[in-house]
This record gives C-alpha cells, structure tokens and sequence, in this order.
C-alpha cells in the first residue's frame, strides 16, 4: 500500500512564487517520485470563508486548476479535484463539529487574523479579549462566519476523509495540521478506535520554504499585494523586479545583508544557477555590486521558471473539455476513498439506517 498524500489551495485568485515554492511545486515532485497515492484538491469551500462573490468563485476554481496542470500535475498520475465535487466532505464536517471546542478554534492564529479583517480591526496590537468581545457583541451586519470557525474542521476532514499520511504544505498551515492530529486522536479517543492516523507536513527532508515578497518585508502573500504572479506576463514581471525595494549597497566589505537584500537573495537562489548566486554574493562581499543588474538577472530567471508555465496556463484555460475530464476522474476516485470513511464513521457514531 502506497503512502497517501494530499494537499490543496484555496480558490481565492492566481497563484504565485510563494504557492509555486511553497506548495505547487512540491506537489510535482512528489507525484514524479511515483511512490506516493498522490490527491491534489481545490477547495473552494474554504474560499467561501473569506471569498463568497459567485460571480468569480467559479474562475478562480477554472485558474488553480489550469495552473496545478500546467505546473506538472498530471491527472494520470494523481487524484486531481475540487472540494465542493466530494460531498462527503461535508458530511463530515459536520460530524467531526461534535467533537470540536469553539474555544480551541477562536484560539486559532488564522481565525484570530481573518475575524480581525472581517470586522475591520487593523492592528494586531489589540488584544485577544477585544476581539472577543467584538466577534459576541456584533450585530448580523457586521459579522464573523461560523464557517471562518470551522474553517480548521473543514481542512481536517479534507485530510482524515482520505487518511493522508503526507501533506505537503508552507509553514504557515502547521497548526491547523495540529489540529488535524488532535481532531483525529481526539475521534480515536472518544469511541476506543484506531481508526484515523495523524499527518505530518513534507518537506523533502528540508525546511519548509518561505518565499520572501518584494516590498522589502516578509513573506509573499495575495493579502500582501506583493507577488509576482505565474500568469505574469515578461513586460509586467521585469516592472515588478526592477522595483523591488534595495538599500543604499554595501559600504564596507562583507557587511550583514539588510532585509529587502536578503529577500533578493532568497529569490535568486530559488531561480538561478549557484553560479550566478555566488557571483552577486561575492560582488556584494567586495562592495562592487549593483543592484540595477542583479535585478535584471533575478527578472530574466523568473521569467525563464514562469513563461513556459503560463503558455502552458493559457493553453490549457481555454480547454474545457480537459479541464472537465480531469476533474471529473479525480472526483470519482477521490469520493470512492471518502465515502468509504463516511461509512466507516457513520457506523462508528452510532448512526444506522432502517433499511
Ligand atoms: P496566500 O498567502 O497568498 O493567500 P495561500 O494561503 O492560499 O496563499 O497558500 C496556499 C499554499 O501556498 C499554502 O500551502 C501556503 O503555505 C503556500 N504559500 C503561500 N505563500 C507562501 C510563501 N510566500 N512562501 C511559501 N509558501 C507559501
Ligand atoms: N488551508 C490551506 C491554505 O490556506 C488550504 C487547505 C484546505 C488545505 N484544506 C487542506 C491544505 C487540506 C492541505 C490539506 O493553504
């Protein structure tokens, strides 16, 4: 029996360097290893959480999908589909509900962070009880979803419905895989089985990587608007590179590296030669580097990583008839696995039918 692996991405807009690193292009490997039962999901359930516009819903489903293929995915190979295609998902997550605390879910970085937009709180610096307070005290316009609470439920379920041993995902998805393992011990407990098993994040033995922004801080993130998106076309990639915020250079020999020079670095050794890598390292070292023509290398090296992949994006968002075979043969395979664990649950609960 192969190891099973499962990752997805929320249909909440194009994808870019930090989903491409962090997530997409782990995704690739781990398919051509061909060790691994290999499911790779959309989940458009969880965009609802935060991204409930129908109007777009359904193209940011058809865009992650068409850039997983082009990125390498391949439907013979792996269990390709969307979430809201296995309804025992839901099912489910309403099952798995009864054994999960409000308290441990409010306590959770990611509900604290998106309840903190949804109200419209800026800062982080108020303090939890505040927020609290804010999320009870609101009245029905100015609302926290329940489905933004459940939001580690739904992710748990995603996982355990498939018993995934591997989920590769970036660092910033490693408590809601704690939850995932509590949820599962928790289930085990309450009803004396051995039935779920508990996943870990993969990182092919590495640390997981963290793909910096270009704004000279932090991580790059949709929120951040500061990514160099996979659809990128060169004109609008070279203008984002070539503003990426520097520094005033080095003026002693091997002098630390401030922030937004490190973040450049970081992106070089992501998309370059160590040849090239070593080069600027060394040019930075002795002083003698200029930024303008790091930046035109890093620009001409992304461009080299991405422009096959958004043909290929663009070839393939306009073929609906792939597009639909692939998920629709991953939507069988995937709700063979899932409903076979509903039934296994349902029974476990106590829930019986008359018939
Ligand atoms: P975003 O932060 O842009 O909203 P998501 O939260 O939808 O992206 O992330 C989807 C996947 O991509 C997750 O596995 C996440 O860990 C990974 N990821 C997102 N941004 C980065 C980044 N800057 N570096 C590394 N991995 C990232
Ligand atoms: N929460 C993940 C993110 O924001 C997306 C996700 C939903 C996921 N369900 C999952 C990732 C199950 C891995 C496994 O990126």
């Amino acid at each position: 029996m192969k190891e099973i692996v499962l990752s997805g991405i929320r249909a909440t807009g194009q994808l870019h360097l930090g989903n491409y690193y962090g997530a997409l292009s782990k995704f690739v490997r781990m398919q051509e290893e061909g060790i691994y039962d290999s499911n790779f999901f959309i989940a458009d359930l969880h965009a609802l959480t935060t991204h409930p516009d129908p109007k777009i819903l359904h193209n940011n489903v058809k865009s992650i999908l068409s850039e997983y293929l082009a990125s390498g995915l391949d439907p013979e190979k792996s269990t390709i589909f969307v979430q809201s295609d296995v309804p025992e998902i839901s099912e489910l997550y309403l099952l798995l509900n009864m054994h999960v605390g409000i308290g441990e879910l409010m306590r959770t970085a990611s509900f604290k962070d998106k309840a903190r937009k949804q109200l419209g709180i800026k800062t982080e610096n108020d303090n939890d009880d505040n927020i609290e307070k804010e999320i009870i005290g609101t009245d029905s316009n100015k609302r926290v979803n329940a489905g933004l609470l459940t939001y580690p439920t739904l992710m748990a379920v995603d996982i355990l419905i498939q018993h995934a041993d591997h989920v590769p995902v970036g660092k910033d998805q490693e408590q809601h895989l704690e939850l995932t393992r509590r949820f599962a011990r928790r289930f085990n407990s309450v009803y004396g089985v051995e039935y779920f098993k508990e996943p870990a994040n993969f990182n092919f033995g590495g640390a997981p990587v963290k793909v910096p922004g270009l704004d000279g801080s932090g991580k790059m993130g949709k929120s951040e608007g500061n990514c160099i998106y996979l659809l990128d076309d060169e004109k609008v990639l070279r203008k984002k590179v070539m503003r990426a915020v520097t520094d005033e250079g080095p003026k002693e020999p091997n002098s630390p590296m401030s922030e937004p020079i490190k973040n450049l670095f970081t992106l070089l050794e992501l998309v370059s030669t160590p040849d090239k890598v070593k080069f600027f390292t060394d040019a930075y070292n002795d002083c003698s580097i200029r930024y303008g023509d790091l930046k035109k290398e890093l620009a001409q090296d992304i461009i080299n990583v991405t422009a096959p992949i958004r043909e290929r994006i663009i070839d393939i968002q306009n073929n609906d008839e792939y597009l639909a075979k692939a998920v629709r043969m991953g939507a069988e395979k995937a709700r063979a696995r899932a409903s076979k664990t509903l039934e296994d649950v349902r029974q476990i609960m106590g829930i019986k039918r008359f018939w």
